[in-house]
């Protein structure tokens, strides 16, 4: 069984670099563990949170509750013909190592999401998503242990209640459900997508000629772009992008010629960095937390942050936003515990 800790630090189990402590912590190395946790009633619904590298999680000073840390390994091939393969993957495997397996044994389509910190297991959660690629676009199926029913059970991607940055597990309902492995369905042959502009213009006239390229080039961007939590605390990017209405992004855009876009099935994506750095946040600190400043859209810890300092920031940005844009922007991150 998973060893369970009483009032633990979670101080290594957040990018944020949060000092908070957890009623329990428990470390699950298999799937078994989980299954045990279950059965002696330490997994109880809404009494816990499942965790893989705390990178998009910012923790109040105490979680009352049980935090579970999912650390199972394992990547198999399940299904292989010319074309494709499908690739199981273990929640607790780290995302960037699993795309680096798979671009060296030439799997393709998740090259354009290296470099993006957490663990497969949170892959699926939060429907990743970087350079014109999503998780969902290459997720086959998630499988999950019920805490509620108590049994197995595996959700193909139609049921996962997919869209920009969200699923079903993010929700009360969902967070029944322990992701344990997720299986992708990756090709054989090579298609670059390179509908981002960063990344096509940083790959210049040479274009994508391999996964690998690619693979290198995304991660030089986003290095470039972001900190690295192992240097400045951070949660990658706190906000999402907020969709608006053709009559609210043409109100915009008279008043802001130069305002970035980007036009969805959803509606009209707008930059919440852009919104953000336009109300003057980039670069400014309040209490212990601070807006990065390469990248307004990301929280950066100044040192001894606390989820209060984070929280407050957060919400005075969202009402600078809101006050001067007339745009609601929601956190990417969660806040737990408070
Ligand atoms: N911008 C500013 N000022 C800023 C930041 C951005 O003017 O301080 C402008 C940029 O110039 C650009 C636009 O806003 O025109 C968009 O900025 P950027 O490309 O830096 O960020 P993004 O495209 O909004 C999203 C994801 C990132 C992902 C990148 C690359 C969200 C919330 N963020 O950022 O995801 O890496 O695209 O595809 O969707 C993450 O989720 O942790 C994350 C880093």
């Amino acid at each position: 069984m998973a060893l369970v800790a009483s009032e633990a630090s979670l101080l290594k189990y957040n990018t944020f670099g949060i000092d908070c402590r957890a009623k329990e912590l428990a470390v699950a190395t298999k799937v078994e563990d989980v299954v045990e946790l279950s059965q002696s009633g330490k997994l109880r619904e809404g009494g816990y949170v499942v965790i893989g590298q705390g990178s998009n999680l910012v923790f109040a000073e105490k979680y009352d509750g049980l935090v579970l840390v999912m650390e199972n390994k394992g990547v198999r091939v399940t299904r292989e013909d010319d074309m494709s393969v499908t690739v199981e993957a273990a929640a607790g495997e780290v995302w960037d190592e699993f795309v680096k397996l798979c671009v060296d044994n030439g799997w393709h389509g998740i090259e354009n999401l290296t470099a993006i910190p957490g663990t497969v297991g949170a892959s699926a959660v939060q429907n990743i998503g970087a350079y014109g690629v999503e998780a969902k676009d290459v997720i086959e199926s998630v499988a999950a242990y019920d805490v509620r029913e108590k049994k197995m059970v595996e959700f193909k991607a139609a049921d996962c209640g997919y869209g920009y940055r969200e699923s079903r597990f993010k929700h009360a309902e969902g967070k029944r459900y322990v992701v344990t492995s997720v299986r992708y369905r990756l090709d054989k042959k090579y298609e670059p997508v390179l509908t981002y502009k960063a990344l096509a213009d940083e790959l210049g006239m040479m274009g994508a000629r391999d996964a690998d390229t690619v693979s290198k080039t995304v991660a030089k961007i986003r290095w470039s772009k972001l900190p690295r939590p192992e240097e400045l605390g951070n949660a990658g990017s706190f906000f999402k992008n907020p969709v608006v209405g053709k009559e609210k992004y043409e109100e915009l855009k008279r008043d802001n010629p130069d305002m970035p876009v980007h036009e969805t099935e959803e509606g009209y994506k707008l930059a919440a960095g852009w919104l953000i750095d336009r109300c003057g946040w980039k670069g400014r600190t309040l209490g212990r937390c601070g807006v990065y400043e390469k990248q307004a859209l990301v929280l950066v810890n100044r040192g001894g942050c606390t989820g209060q300092d984070v929280r407050k920031l957060a919400g005075s940005i969202a009402e600078d936003v809101k006050r001067k844009f007339g745009v609601k922007i929601e956190c990417e991150a969660e806040f737990v515990g408070f």
